[in-house]
């Protein structure tokens, strides 16, 4: 692997994904394994993104949600389809941005000091692979541009195991 981590110099969240979408593609494409694309891909976003506690993916298996590769503490292996955070964007297939999940009714803790969270689903021929979940120790970490920046990196996560 000839893939080495930038430090990224951006000057907005605009220039941050954009800068961060071209190391992701750098990163992933020349492997299609799913297990060592989504290791790698937390790595990239936990080291790039600032005030996350926790980047990782839950995959759909039997049913239910079963956590994958990660950055951060440990976390609860296993939400039902519909539950928490992470079971709703994979019920609803669509990003859920929750400024504070102490507002967000059935919000699973696994880590206390996350405060916010985002959650994209990953919806691969027609069905729900999984979702790439993000939680801040910052309230409102996420906003819009976040949404935009994370489903469209969740996009080439998706691509590179084509
Ligand atoms: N908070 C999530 C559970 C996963 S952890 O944050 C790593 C949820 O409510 O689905």
């Amino acid at each position: 692997m000839t893939f080495q981590m930038q430090k990224i110099a951006a000057s907005g969240k605009g220039e941050l994904y954009a800068e961060l979408l071209t190391q992701a593609r750098g990163l992933l494409h020349d492997e299609h394994d799913q297990v060592a694309n989504a290791a790698n891909f937390t790595s990239l976003l936990y080291h790039s993104l600032p005030d996350l506690n926790w980047v990782g993916f839950y995959f759909m298996k039997g049913g239910e949600l079963v956590v994958g590769p990660f950055q951060g503490k440990p976390a609860c292996v296993r939400i039902a389809l519909g539950k928490g955070v992470c079971g709703t964007a994979a019920k609803t297939r669509e990003t859920q941005v929750v400024p504070d999940v102490n507002e967000f009714p059935g919000h699973i803790f696994c880590d206390g000091d996350s405060l916010s969270e985002l959650v994209v689903p990953l919806i691969r021929d027609g069905q729900v692979l999984g979702v790439l979940d993000l939680d801040s120790p910052k309230l409102a970490r996420f906003d819009q541009e976040d949404k935009q920046g994370l489903e469209a990196l969740a996009q080439a996560f998706l691509q590179s195991l084509d």
